[in-house]
């Protein structure tokens, strides 16, 4: 794997997979393809600026002429695909987005790496995929696919696709389904940012419904090393899970996130609930774990204690992306909750 190509490198988890690759294979170069929409942010790789390894194309992973030119320019071992719309809230406000990038992006991106014949293609997917379960039970790899947020149906609509160019194609794709990630340049409209960065400025945090909702937390940085080995060691055709073995409540991550920043219960805010809000999310990784050696390593408290310091250390970023047209989606979102 000495060319890989990127996309949405700009992002979250594309951002921490980048710095990742560069610093692990010194023999490996970058290109990343990434639209910049509201969630992608050039300066989460500042730091790569000048390195002769790293290059940043500026767009769209659905203009086909682009993506067709790029593949044929730059023969790519490897196709590494974080490009989408993330955001499960701004799925329910419009939808349009999320069936452009995520389905019609990955269908593109599909056909232009079938036909400049890349060895692997990683489709990075997510366990909404596979519904809400109830009070037991964990989403395996064989969980039949029930998504419930247009996020989630976007989603399940990008695996099918890749899943049928494997089986029609061969084409050698494999696709990761993950649990819910935290770190460091997670977009502040997710839980655990939007918390953090609302308490540091003293505001409310609004908790949709009763706060008792599940999810399995990662840190992004052992997500990132998962796809890595689905990369190198991950056999076409399969899919691999992966999750943190963290489940919490809503609530319980509130109130230690309250605890770590200091700060009053007063602050919290309950809100009217997400529509369709699923309950809870619980992977089991063994095959991850047992296929790929891959194991999920850093302690949620150490994690989430680190995180809240990046954001200490990175006010500047925070509030860029935390003003203009964010501001506006969230004052929207929240008044649209509080009524
Ligand atoms: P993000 O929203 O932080 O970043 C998405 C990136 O994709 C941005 O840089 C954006 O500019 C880029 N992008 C969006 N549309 C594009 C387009 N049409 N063409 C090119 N680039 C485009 O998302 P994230 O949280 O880093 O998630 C990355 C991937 O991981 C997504 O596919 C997501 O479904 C998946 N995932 C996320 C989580 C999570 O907890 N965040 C968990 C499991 C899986
Ligand atoms: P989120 O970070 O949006 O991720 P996802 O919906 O993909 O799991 O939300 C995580 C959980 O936190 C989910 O149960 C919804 C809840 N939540 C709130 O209670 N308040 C908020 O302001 C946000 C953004 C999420």
């Amino acid at each position: 794997m000495k060319r890989l190509l990127v996309t949405g490198g700009c992002g979250f988890i594309g951002s921490e997979f980048v710095r990742q690759q560069l610093a692990n294979y010194p023999d490996q170069t970058v290109v990343n393809l990434d639209a910049l929409t509201y969630a992608g942010n050039v300066e989460n790789l500042a730091a790569l600026e000048g390195n002769p390894r790293y290059e940043f194309v500026h767009g769209d992973i659905t203009d086909r002429n682009l993506i067709d030119t790029l593949l044929k320019d730059k023969p790519f071992d490897a196709v590494v695909h974080f490009a989408a719309e993330s955001h499960v809230d701004r799925s329910l406000l419009d939808s349009g987005p999320f069936v452009r990038t995520n389905v019609l992006g990955t269908q593109v991106l599909l056909d232009a790496s079938r036909a400049a014949k890349v060895d692997k293609f990683v489709h990075v997917s997510t366990d909404e995929v596979y519904g809400s379960l109830g009070a037991t039970g964990l989403f395996t790899e064989e969980t039949p696919l029930a998504p419930n947020s247009p996020y989630s149906a976007s989603k399940a609509s990008s695996d099918m696709l890749v899943r049928s160019y494997f089986h029609s194609f061969h084409f050698p794709a494999v696709i990761t389904r993950c649990s819910n990630n935290y770190g460091p340049y997670q977009f502040p409209e997710k839980l655990i940012p939007l918390f953090i960065t609302n308490l540091m400025a003293n505001e409310q945090v609004p908790i949709y419904g009763t706060g008792t909702n599940v999810r399995d937390w990662i840190h992004v940085s052992d997500h990132c090393r998962g796809i890595d080995a689905a990369l190198r060691k991950g056999m076409p055709g399969e899919v691999y899970n992966f999750g943190g073995r963290c489940e919490k409540t809503n609530m319980e991550i509130t109130l230690l996130l309250l605890e770590l920043l200091e700060k009053p219960q007063s602050l919290i805010r309950y809100v009217a609930d997400r529509p369709g809000h699923d309950l809870r999310y619980a992977i089991d990784c063994s095959k991850a774990e047992r296929e790929l050696g891959w194991t999920p390593q850093v302690v949620f408290s150490e994690g989430l204690r680190d995180t809240i310091n990046w954001y200490r250390e990175n006010t500047t970023w925070t509030s860029r992306v935390k003003s203009g047209a964010y501001r506006q989606y969230y004052q929207q979102q929240y008044a649209s909750r509080l009524a």
